[in-house]
């Protein structure tokens, strides 16, 4: 069978591109399982994950959670919030008290860059790195992949957009890393100083002008101004932003092309995105949200092909 080159998902940097091709063709099988009517397979009847989540999420939680029951796990979960973390429990501590109930893989969303890395060097289980800071978020950038490719047919060759706070985005980073492995070009645009200053170093380009940008690409990957990561202001005000870079009707049907318009969640309807574009059949937000659980259903697969037992 084939195998993945990993022994946990901690980033997209990780990867090559077959392990992305991999993770597709399994997706495939998974996406054609979840439309049956019995939706799920015993795969992983003997496997237990726990989902740690440090940091909010809707999406991504939920879609783990999903995936790991479509495949027949057991499945504890954990939210920083209502812990013993509240007491000043640390990271450890706390994942080595789940683990000692015998759970084989562990996702965890975490505030800190690098969690992911650090724990899967402390605890014997498999990692997924379902959010990691302002550093990577790989399922996400795998089912925005994914989701191209269902759309387009194809990667390779193809012109993203990434439009709006890369700074302090690990959607950015991930998509950059995932979507140039596949062969695609990727471009970001957005206030200069939301664009970190290393980008051109990962073979990036920038454009400033919205227009201009949104001219060039096949697909947009819109993101959310991410006010909470945020400890100083980057642009005078919320209104000058979406003038300037807020993705709406008006500037998609001035373009003499129709773009696929993606966005990852959660999405400030108004502010970065208007809702009838949201809405509108250029967008395949929510074929994104369908597609995560087939990917995640992936990744969570192929990881436990390789646990020993
Ligand atoms: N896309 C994403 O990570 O959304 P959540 O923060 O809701 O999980």
């Amino acid at each position: 069978m084939d195998k993945l080159s990993v022994d946990h998902l901690l980033g997209i940097k990780y990867l090559n591109a077959n392990d992305i091709d991999l993770i597709f063709k399994t997706a495939d099988h998974f996406k054609e399982v979840i439309n049956r009517p019995i939706k799920k397979v015993p795969s992983l009847r003997d496997i237990t994950i726990a989902n740690l989540f440090f940091e909010n999420s809707t999406r991504t939680k939920l879609s783990f959670e999903l995936a790991e029951k479509r495949l027949s796990a057991d499945v504890i979960n954990f939210s920083a919030g209502q812990s013993s973390v509240k007491k000043g429990e640390t990271l450890i501590d706390t994942v080595n008290n789940i683990l000692s109930m015998k759970v084989d893989i562990v996702v965890m969303r975490h505030g800190n860059v690098g969690a992911g890395v650090f724990l899967s060097k402390q605890v014997n289980a498999k990692i997924i790195n379902a959010g990691d800071g302002t550093h990577e978020h790989p399922t996400q950038a795998l089912l925005d992949s994914y989701s191209i490719r269902e759309k387009l047919e194809k990667v390779k060759g193809k012109k993203i957009l990434i439009v709006g706070d890369i700074l302090h985005s690990r959607v950015a980073l991930s998509n950059i890393f995932a979507l140039q492995l596949q062969g695609a070009t990727v471009k970001v645009c957005g206030p200069t100083t939301l664009i970190p200053k290393y980008i051109s170093s990962l073979g990036v380009e920038v454009e400033t002008n919205l227009k201009k940008a949104l001219e060039w690409c096949d697909v947009a990957n819109v993101l959310r101004v991410q006010h909470e990561r945020m400890d100083i202001k980057y642009f005078p005000s919320t209104r000058e932003y979406t003038q300037l870079f807020g993705i709406n009707k008006q500037i998609l049907d001035s373009l003499d092309k129709k773009i696929v318009i993606m966005h990852p969640g959660p999405i400030n309807r108004g502010v970065e995105i208007t809702s009838d574009v949201a809405d509108s059949d250029q967008s395949i937000i929510l074929n994104q949200v369908e597609n995560g659980v087939a990917v995640r259903m992936a990744v969570i697969y192929l990881l436990a092909q390789q646990i020993k037992r």
